[in-house]
């Protein structure tokens, strides 16, 4: 029998603004289109059910920004969903009221990722951020009250203006709440968008900066006992009286090459060997889906090389080794050995099972440089 995806992404697109830097599918306003993109999504779920396993491991609510859509709307969207282990639900400070972080919290949810960016608040208006530095603070607190004990903070650095001092009080600011996971991003500015144009020259300034804001991510994190699991994340160990994994599982199963469905306009899927995006337009999105129809997609072809390097790939963020089974044919032998050789790679044979590889700490500073070179 076919496996089922385990692990479930659903799109809420709405947000109040359009901060200048982002690139996601996102729709400004249109309250009172909420209530029936729940309902269409709702509706694409249970055309795709059979694709999905009885039990769900992981559910993703992404945006956008969920936590902005209609209360009634993301209420009714949490209890029709299925039940998981894992239950993350993106949200933006300013939406986060203690009604909002109790209505999560009510309706199953686990673990919450708080868009902070940053807590300089010249950097946040270069962002375009509704948020101050205290409103982070606030609901950051009111999650906590409202029970939630799996909180993750995004930060991005490489901010036109940004100084490493800033980045400095960015991280200690951040670490004094204590979270549980942190999420820290590059800076991707898109070229030939408004943005882009607006800070062009501090853009370019910001890039020179990056590996070593990186370096300084990496040691500021890992120095206050976080586990850099993923290139760009990291969560509490040992801190936790229980001992609990902190890691991200809906984005491990990402990492690793696990099936995911996706639903809601933008959302994409890779299941058995296939993926498809849905276009990112509502109308024609509930449009389709109010006859009972498959919205418009586009399908990806996913040949096996094309898996196998995206496999690597991701494989090679992770702290944990990747095996080679069934990846040979990705992999530039001579250049694993010379990698291996300069201390950026280590190859754990194994006297039963296949090899696996991992970045060393200094490759993976390195990034997508090394697993690039890696790669046949
Ligand atoms: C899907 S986004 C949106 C989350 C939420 N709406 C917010 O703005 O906080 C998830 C995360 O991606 C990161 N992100 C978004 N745009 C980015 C960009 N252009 N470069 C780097 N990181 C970005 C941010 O840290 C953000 O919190
Ligand atoms: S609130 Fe988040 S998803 Fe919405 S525009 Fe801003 S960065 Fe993008």
């Amino acid at each position: 029998m076919s496996e089922r995806a385990r692990h479930l992404y659903v799109h809420l697109p709405f947000c109040a603004h359009r901060c200048g830097y982002c690139d996601f599918v996102t729709l400004v306003g249109r309250r009172d289109q909420h209530a029936a993109y729940v309902e269409a999504v709702l509706a694409e779920l249970a055309l795709e059910l059979p694709l999905l396993a009885p039990e769900v491991e992981t559910v993703f609510l992404g945006g956008g920004t969920p936590t902005f859509t209609e209360p009634d709307a993301l209420a009714e969207l949490l209890v029709s969903l299925p039940l998981a282990e894992e239950v993350t639900v993106e949200a933006n400070p300013e939406t986060v009221t203690p009604a909002l972080a109790v209505l999560l919290r009510e309706h199953g949810v686990n673990r919450v990722s708080l868009g902070a960016q940053s807590f300089r608040p010249h950097l946040l208006a270069v962002l375009e951020r509704v948020a101050q530095p205290d409103t982070v603070r606030r609901a950051f607190y009111h999650l906590r009250d409202a029970g939630f004990d799996n909180i993750s903070l995004d930060l991005i650095y490489g901010i036109p203006g940004q100084s490493t001092p800033d980045l400095e009080a960015d991280l200690d600011c951040a670490l004094a709440l204590g979270p549980e996971h942190l999420s820290c991003y590059e800076l991707e500015a898109k070229p030939g968008t408004r943005f882009t144009h607006t800070h062009g020259a501090e853009l370019a300034r910001q890039a020179d900066a990056m590996e070593s804001y990186f370096e300084l991510v990496v040691e500021r994190l890992t120095g206050a006992q976080y586990r850099w699991y993923e290139t760009a994340n990291f969560c509490r160990t040992g801190t936790s009286a229980d001992g609990r994994d902190l890691r991200s599982r809906h984005n491990l199963a990402y990492w690793r090459g696990r099936d995911y469905l996706g639903v809601g306009i933008g959302a994409v899927s890779t299941i058995e060997g296939r993926r498809w995006r849905n276009a990112p337009r509502l109308a024609a999105y509930t449009a389709a889906l109010a006859r009972n129809e498959r919205p418009p997609r586009e399908h990806e072809p996913l040949p096996i090389d094309v898996r196998q390097r995206e496999r690597v790939m991701l494989g090679l963020r992770l702290d944990e080794p990747l095996e080679l089974a069934g990846l040979a044919d990705a992999i530039d032998e001579e250049a694993l050995a010379r990698l291996t050789a300069l201390g950026l790679a280590d190859v754990m044979p194994a006297p039963a099972g296949p090899p696996r590889v991992a970045l060393t700490p200094r490759g993976r500073l390195l990034g997508g440089g090394v697993t690039a070179e890696l790669l046949v």
